[in-house]
């Protein structure tokens, strides 16, 4: 063991004992988790490591209520969650379906093999059917096929789609769904195409 890694360890250490201080005793396990990540694993490229070890408010409240929480928690998360959203400077919300399908079925970006700052996909496929073409889909999501043709695009609508993109927690407290927006996954141009591939009528999730 070099001197480094050793005293990443000390430190770690001294996290945990402190941890253990202020927090509830069922967390213990969460920051001995934490201190074995910061000794152990290492940033490479977009996979940083303070993805997994920095969590925000929300994220730290999904994590100490992992199954059910309070009404009251929930409505915080997604309160605060609202205020993140950023609406489209143009004030233009749909983009191309034909690039919207091109980002759905994109699951690449942000792995330790990517690019710093490189084009990132949506991978929404991974966990949404979305048009009758693709069979092959995941199903952690719900159906958006016809997603359109059922809701139509009243702006109310339109927003709402921009915003659950944006931020899935805005209006979903501890979604499985990323925060596409927010963390920056996808640029506003690339949530324009996407929301166009749910709500164009000409897109074929509408047919
Ligand atoms: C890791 C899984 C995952 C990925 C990837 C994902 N979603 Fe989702 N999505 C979910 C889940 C789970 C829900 C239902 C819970 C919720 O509403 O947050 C959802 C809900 C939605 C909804 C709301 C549906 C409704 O009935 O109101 C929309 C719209 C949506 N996703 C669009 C997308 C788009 C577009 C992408 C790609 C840019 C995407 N999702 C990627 C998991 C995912």
């Amino acid at each position: 063991m070099s001197i480094f890694a050793r005293t990443l360890g000390a430190l770690a250490g001294a996290a945990v004992v402190a941890g253990c201080a202020t927090v509830a005793a069922g967390s213990d396990a969460g920051q001995s988790a934490l201190a074995l990540l910061k000794q152990d694993f290492r940033s490479k490229g977009p996979a940083t490591l303070e993805r997994v070890t920095e969590r925000d408010e929300a994220q730290q409240l999904c994590s100490q209520y992992p199954q059910e929480r309070p009404a009251e928690v929930a409505t915080r998360i997604e309160s605060a969650q609202q205020k993140t959203i950023r609406p489209p400077a143009d004030g233009n919300y749909l983009g191309s379906w034909q690039e919207g399908e091109k980002i759905a079925q994109n699951g690449r970006g942000m792995q330790s093999s990517d690019a710093i700052g490189g084009i990132n996909g949506g991978n929404c496929y991974a966990c949404h059917q979305i048009t009758k073409q693709e069979i092959s889909f995941g199903n952690i999501g719900p159906s958006l096929y016809q997603y359109g043709k059922l809701r139509g695009n009243s702006e109310e609508i339109v927003k709402y789609t921009w915003g659950k993109i944006y931020n899935a927690q805005a209006y979903t407290a501890c979604s499985n769904m990323p925060r596409f927006g927010h963390n920056g996954i996808l640029s506003e141009a690339q949530i324009k195409d996407v929301v166009a591939l749910l709500l164009d009528p000409a897109s074929p999730v509408n047919q």
